[in-house]
């Protein structure tokens, strides 16, 4: 017996199977399975963000959550914010405004700040701020990122 359990995630619209050992968490099985590997490792302690995905419609850190826990679940990662080969608007937004310098944060950062554009359109300076208040940045590049999401919603108001 390999002590392997069979779970399914749909993962960037995509299902997949797997067979995880009981420890795994999302963020081995996304990262070393699928080599998704925009989600990025960091803390492993869930204090940095850097692991940020979608989980059934809210963001995790995926450090903290088991591949089991995932079962029958949908995620969203980095990759799957961009469609066609195209980057979403908000993506772009973070190259427009430079808002990468190492860029090791920015993926789990786009994660947050996409999740808080679904659930508010034109966020405040500190609705952003707080928005993306569980992403650490060590290049402190808090004021661009902030500019990049604000410029995205901004963006998105006036295509409508
Ligand atoms: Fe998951 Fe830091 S690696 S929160």
């Amino acid at each position: 017996m390999s002590g392997r359990i069979p779970i399914q995630v749909t993962v960037n619209g995509r299902a997949r199977a797997f067979e995880v050992a009981a420890h795994h968490t999302l963020l081995e099985v996304l990262r070393d399975d699928l080599q998704l590997t925009g989600t990025k490792e960091c803390c492993l302690v869930g204090e940095c963000g850097a692991c940020t995905v979608r989980l059934d419609g809210r963001i995790v850190d995926s450090c903290l959550v088991l591949a089991v826990e995932a079962d029958g679940g949908e995620v969203t990662t980095v990759e799957g914010l961009a469609s066609d080969g195209r980057l979403s608007r908000l993506q772009g937004a973070f190259l427009d405004e430079g808002a990468v310098q190492c860029g090791f944060c920015i993926p789990g950062q786009i994660v947050a700040a996409d999740d808080l554009l679904r659930r508010v359109a034109r966020p405040t300076v500190g609705e952003i701020q707080e928005g993306l208040a569980g992403n650490l940045c060590r290049c402190a590049c808090y004021g661009q990122i902030t500019a990049a999401v604000a410029a995205a919603a901004a963006a998105e108001a006036g295509a409508r």
